[in-house]
């Protein structure tokens, strides 16, 4: 192994440049080349593959995004995709990837290797924090970081207008962020996909008789879950409780910005370096994570296919907390 290609791919998260670099430098650090491939899969397709060294990597640490841009690619589903893609890597002499995203970013990578044999390693860069195989991927602290600083601005406005705000914050599948914001951000709901009785909570939360009388609530929403979104369920809500002074807030792509925290850099900085590592020692199609801070290897199979659930106690803890 001489060369090691890199990139973004899917949704771009706080942390990914840091992963770059990471990257970028312990592979010549260890006598390697590197290239970077820009807009995923769409840019091995278009050959779009530029060269890196210690330099290019300069001052991106501190920067959101990910200066390697990322894309869906539509055409990398399809044989022909993948074949060019390849005879692109192949121009560039690069003979291992390192491949930076969440599940459809690894499917990818899992691909190329059973179908060219090329080396790859996945890295779980995502605000979502739903990856098998890592306690924590890049991306998700600064998210919620994001997310809690705006929940406290909405709390003012709760507060001084003795209203029901209801935020929606992301996570398609998952509810990761909208439990702990929920906890961080002392709420009294949090609705997401993995609680099926969360929706009963909230319900229970209004109704409650001798309930000491709250005159504002947060409830926070995960865009995926199954009672519908904010707006959905502001007018629910209102239905019901024609009394209340209920609004709604969608955060929305806000929490995918912004500078990555400090855990977000530490992290994506430890994973860039194993992951080259992990190279160096002959490993191909598994995800390098962090479990209990030990460096965790998740075969793709797994990483793609395995469930991370959300900590049934702390779905506990909110509900406790928000009596
Ligand atoms: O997977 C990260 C994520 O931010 C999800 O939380 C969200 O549902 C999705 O990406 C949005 O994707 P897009 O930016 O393509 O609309």
């Amino acid at each position: 192994m001489k060369t090691i290609g890199v990139y973004t791919s899917g949704g771009d998260a706080p942390g990914m440049n840091a992963a770059v670099r990471a990257v970028v430098r312990t592979a010549i650090y260890h006598g390697l080349k590197v290239k970077g491939i820009k807009r995923g899969y769409e840019g091995m397709i278009h050959n779009e593959i530029i060269n890196l060294d210690r330099q290019s990597v300069a001052n991106i640490i501190q920067r959101g995004g990910t200066f390697l841009k990322t894309a869906r690619s539509a055409d990398f589903m399809t044989p022909a995709g993948r074949k060019r893609a390849y005879n692109n890597l192949k121009k560039h002499d690069i003979d291992a990837l390192v491949c930076i995203g969440g599940n459809g970013s690894y499917a990818g990578a899992k691909v190329l290797n059973e179908e060219f044999g090329i080396p790859c390693i996945g890295l779980p860069g995502t605000i979502d924090n739903d990856l098998y195989g890592t306690d924590y991927t890049i991306g998700y602290d600064t998210a919620i970081n994001t997310a809690l600083d705006s929940i406290d601005r909405i709390r003012d406005t709760a507060h001084s207008h003795e209203r029901v705000f209801i935020v929606e914050v992301m996570g398609r599948d998952s509810g990761f962020i909208a439990l702990d914001v929920a906890i961080a951000g002392g709420a009294e709901g949090a609705l997401i996909p993995e609680d099926q009785a969360d929706w009963d909570k909230v319900l229970k939360h209004f109704n409650r008789p001798g309930k000491r009388k709250k005159s504002f609530s947060i409830i926070i929403v995960a865009e995926g879950d199954e009672q519908g979104g904010a707006l959905v369920l502001e007018k629910k809500l209102t239905e019901l409780y024609p009394d209340l002074k209920i609004r709604s807030t969608i955060l929305g792509h806000v929490q995918r910005g912004g500078s990555p925290s400090a855990r977000d850099r530490i992290l994506a900085s430890r994973l860039g370096s194993e992951a080259v590592k992990a190279l160096l020692d002959g490993k191909t199609s598994v995800t390098v994570g962090i479990v209990s801070d030990k460096v965790n290897y998740t075969p793709f199979e797994l990483a793609i296919n395995g469930k991370k659930s959300v900590d049934p106690e702390l779905i506990e803890l909110a509900e406790i907390l928000a009596i």
